[in-house]
């Protein structure tokens, strides 16, 4: 999925008011939980990027009938539980997906070979095969853990599954085998991740059980579940939202609204983050929509300053650290960001990445195995430099983030591999011309 570079170059203030796509986290699991459950589910604002596009056919391929009805709008009629594929699951670039729906096939006895595309490839999946095989899941696979994967599931048995890393999709896919062990299942999270699972298992019909005890987060859901289908309206993503956001935030003039973003409490760090740099950010229009709450969120040029970002909110923001990093490159001061090792498990090795991409701007930046540190280039008039080819290596998030920088650099800034942007946030550059940008390519 190579084209022609996309180059961003400095120009007039960004202004407008805009939409931000579908939630990518909420799209892949309503089309999972509609999958399982029995009769239909009605999706609205489903996020059309490859990544849930994949997660679409996947879920035809395990037998239910999913139909398009117009942009963004989707129906699932579940079969009340998935049936034996009769070929290789590709999906694609997409983590979420593969990771998710290996739990939910996991349930089922019959066996389903996964794979994806070279960085899916390259990333590990023990982390999920290590709870399914406590539950009874058999595999083979590449060494490492790797797709291509062969999963046979059936006769699981409850476990008691204590997260090693903060990750959400590990505990989902735990959950979404428990529905069909016998004895139910339990997850405990040490740190709290995005919880869409669990609210879209109790708006399907579930069972489930959350509590806050001692120093963990238990979520229990009891054998004997039946999903019933239902309706959906897919919030705004907030780690696509964060793009042009940012992109007012560090281009002089500019102020941009994006509506009905996804304001869940366990999303928001990136807010939280910029508002301690400073940032001139306004929620407005909070309500909520579909168990979620949503608002409008106005962001207006700022003098940002560098700021230590706590570890422990690191789960809440974890997709958009490369983001921050380039709001951080046109602070005064450092930023610090510590306890973000997870990046280097992403669609590539975000950390190193944007070290290198920050470097060859001509901004200062260290690099530590779970640390990133960036020298906010703004100092008396010192600017962004920019002028770099960044190498991408395929991350829809590296590419959007570099892009973001030469928005505001002195020099023009190009990335490679443009079409991968197409698996979260096929209408960003379209999106970010419409306010004023100039992206080439
Ligand atoms: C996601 C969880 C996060 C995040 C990913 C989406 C999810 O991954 O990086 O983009 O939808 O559950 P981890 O669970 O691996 O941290």
């Amino acid at each position: 999925m190579t084209a022609a570079n996309l180059t961003a170059r400095r120009a007039g203030p960004l202004k407008g008011v805009v939409r931000a796509p579908g939630d990518k986290s909420i799209s892949h699991r309503a089309l999972i939980l509609g999958a399982l459950a029995t009769g239909v589910t009605e999706i609205e604002g489903l996020l059309e990027g490859d990544d849930v596009k994949r997660t679409a056919a996947a879920m035809a391929a395990f037998g239910a009938k999913i139909e398009r009805l117009g942009e963004g709008k989707w129906r699932v009629e579940g079969a009340g539980g998935f049936s034996e594929p009769a070929d290789v699951v590709d999906c694609g670039n997409a983590g979420t997906g593969v990771r998710l729906i290996m739990g939910a096939a996991a349930g089922f006895d019959m066996a389903a070979t996964f794979t994806g595309d070279n960085s899916l490839r390259g990333r590990p999946m023990n982390r999920v095969l290590k709870p399914l095989g406590q539950m009874g899941a058999t595999w083979i696979c590449r060494q490492g853990g790797r797709l291509p994967l062969t999963l046979k599931g059936g006769g699981l048995k409850h476990i008691a599954y204590r997260l090693p890393e903060p990750s959400a999709q590990v505990k989902s896919a735990v959950l979404l085998a428990g529905l069909h062990a016998e004895g139910g299942v339990e997850v405990i999270e040490p740190e709290a991740t995005r919880d869409h699972t669990e609210r879209m298992l109790h708006g399907f019909g579930a069972t489930i059980e959350v509590r806050e005890e001692g120093a963990g987060r238990h979520i229990v859901l009891p054998p004997g579940q039946k999903l019933r289908g239902t309706r959906i309206h897919v919030p705004g993503d907030p780690s696509s939202a964060a793009f042009p956001l940012v992109a007012a935030l560090v281009t002089p003039g500019s102020e941009v609204t994006v509506q009905g973003m996804l304001l869940n409490p366990l999303r928001i760090g990136l807010l939280e983050t910029l508002g301690d740099m400073g940032a001139d950010i306004s929620v407005t229009n909070v309500r909520e929509e579909g168990g979620e709450t949503v608002a409008d969120v106005t962001a207006r040029h700022s003098e940002l300053e560098g700021v230590e970002v706590p570890a422990e909110r690191a789960p809440s923001m974890i997709d958009e650290y490369p983001i921050l990093a380039v709001a951080a490159a046109f602070a005064s001061g450092k930023t610090v960001m510590r306890g973000i090792g997870e990046m280097r498990v992403k669609e590539s090795d975000r950390i190193a990445l944007m070290a290198a991409g920050l470097a060859a701007c001509g901004i200062g930046v260290e690099e530590e195995p779970e640390t990133l540190t960036v020298i906010g280039a703004k100092r008396g008039n010192h600017l962004v430099h920019g002028g770099a080819g960044v190498t991408t290596h395929g991350d829809h998030r590296i590419a959007m983030s570099h892009l973001v920088l030469g928005l505001a650099a002195e020099e023009p800034v190009g990335v490679d591999e443009p079409g991968m942007i197409a698996t979260s946030f096929p209408g960003f550059v379209q999106m970010m011309r419409g306010l004023g940008a100039e992206i080439e390519g």
